[in-house]
């Protein structure tokens, strides 16, 4: 396994995730553990792009459940259909929140938080966990952030 990941500062947005990508195939390739695999990618993710913060919330027993994460402290459970996390559960789709203050039933972890993407992954079908990306600047994500954190998702369903 590397122990360093090589991302170019300076580099756009798809070219950090051009490089971030392989080098996250590479390195839950051959850890089975689910914890192990999401705890790294969740510092990737953080040590890639800076986010403030960097998670997963996985489904127990009807209700998601703070998971690995990177950043402050963060609520730990949340119900299906709440909040951005919990919608997108619900709904078994990708959201974009450009303003996290106009999302109807937002939770607030921190008020730091500005803007916010959520992607849900699956197992036979159903919502198995959903990665919680959020910034500290208004509209931080858009179809790009989206397109690439769904082939992530694609990696993290190939080990969970
Ligand atoms: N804002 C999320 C809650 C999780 S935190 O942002 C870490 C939501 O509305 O579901």
């Amino acid at each position: 396994m590397a122990e360093n990941l090589s991302i170019a500062v300076s580099t756009k947005k798809e070219e950090r995730y051009e490089m971030l990508l392989p080098q996250i195939e590479s390195l839950v390739a051959g850890e089975p553990d689910a914890v192990a695999n999401l705890s790294n990618i969740a510092a990737a993710l953080k040590q890639t792009f800076n986010f403030f913060w960097v998670g997963f919330y996985l489904v127990k027993e009807n209700e998601l459940v703070l998971g690995p994460f990177q950043g402050p402290i963060a609520c730990t459970r949340i119900g299906l259909g709440k909040g951005v996390c919990g919608t997108s559960w619900k709904e078994k789709r990708t959201i974009i929140v450009p303003n996290v203050d106009e999302f109807p039933g937002h939770i607030a972890c921190s008020s730091d938080s500005k803007s916010e993407i959520v992607l849900p992954a699956y197992k036979n079908g159903r919502v198995l966990l959903v990665l919680d990306v959020d910034s500290d600047k208004l509209n931080d994500f858009d179809e790009t952030d989206a397109l690439y954190l769904e082939r992530l998702i694609k990696v993290i369903e190939s080990f969970t």
